[in-house]
C-alpha cells in the first residue's frame, strides 16, 4: 500500500494504564475489560488521512511491566513520537511519568516528540489526577500534547493520533 509518511507511535507508561486498549481502539474499534498484559512488544499499523495526505501510523505497544525493560527500550529510538500514558485513577502512574520521560530522553532519539495521556478518563468518580496537574507537568517539561482519553468509551483516542500526527507533519 502507498502513503505520504510513515510516523513510528511507541506507547509506554506503568502497566495496566490501558496502552494495549487505547491501540486496540484505534486500530479495531473495540475495547476489552481482560486485556491482557503485553509481553515485550508489538505493534499495528492504521493510516490516517490528513489534509490529503496518507499518513501511516505504525503504532508500538510495550510491555508496563519493569521485566521486560531491556526488551521495550530498543524500541525507544526508531519512534518519532511516545506517548506517555497514565491512569487518571491512579497517581502513582502520573507520578511515574518524569521516569518515563527520563527513559524516552536516554535511549530515544533526540527530536522526539513526546505527548501525555490520562487514559480512563471515563472512571470520573474514581479520578486521582487532575487534567490540570497533567497540563501543568508537560509545560513544565515543554511537552506540547497532553489529552485525557477513554479507550472504553473511545473519547480522543482518535484525536489523539491525529493530534500527533499533525504535529509530526508540522515539525
Ligand atoms: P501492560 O501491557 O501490562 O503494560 O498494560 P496496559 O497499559 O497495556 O493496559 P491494558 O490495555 O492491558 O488495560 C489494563 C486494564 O484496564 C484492562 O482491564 C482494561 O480493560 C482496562 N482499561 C483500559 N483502558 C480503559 C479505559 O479507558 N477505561 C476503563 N474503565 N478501563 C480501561
Amino acid at each position: 500500500d502507498s502513503f505520504d509518511f510513515l510516523f513510528k507511535i511507541i506507547l509506554i507508561g506503568d502497566t495496566d494504564v490501558g496502552k494495549t486498549s487505547v491501540i486496540q481502539r484505534f486500530k479495531t474499534g473495540s475495547f476489552s475489560e481482560k486485556q491482557q498484559s503485553t509481553i515485550g512488544v508489538d505493534f499495528i499499523v492504521r493510516t490516517l488521512n490528513i489534509q490529503g495526505r496518507k499518513v501511516k501510523m505504525q503504532v508500538w505497544d510495550t510491555a508496563g511491566q519493569e521485566r521486560f525493560r531491556t526488551i521495550t527500550q530498543s524500541y525507544y529510538r526508531s519512534a518519532h513520537a511516545a506517548m506517555i500514558t497514565y491512569d487518571i485513577t491512579r497517581k502513582s502512574t502520573f507520578d511515574s511519568i518524569p521516569q518515563w520521560i527520563q527513559e524516552m530522553e536516554r535511549y530515544g532519539a533526540a527530536n522526539v516528540l513526546l505527548a501525555i495521556i490520562g487514559n480512563k478518563c471515563d472512571l470520573e468518580s474514581e479520578r486521582e489526577v487532575k487534567f490540570n496537574e497533567a497540563c501543568t507537568l508537560a509545560q513544565q517539561k515543554e511537552i506540547v500534547v497532553a489529552l485525557e482519553t477513554s479507550a472504553k468509551e473511545a473519547q480522543n483516542v482518535d484525536q489523539a493520533f491525529v493530534v500527533i500526527a499533525h504535529e509530526l507533519l508540522a515539525s
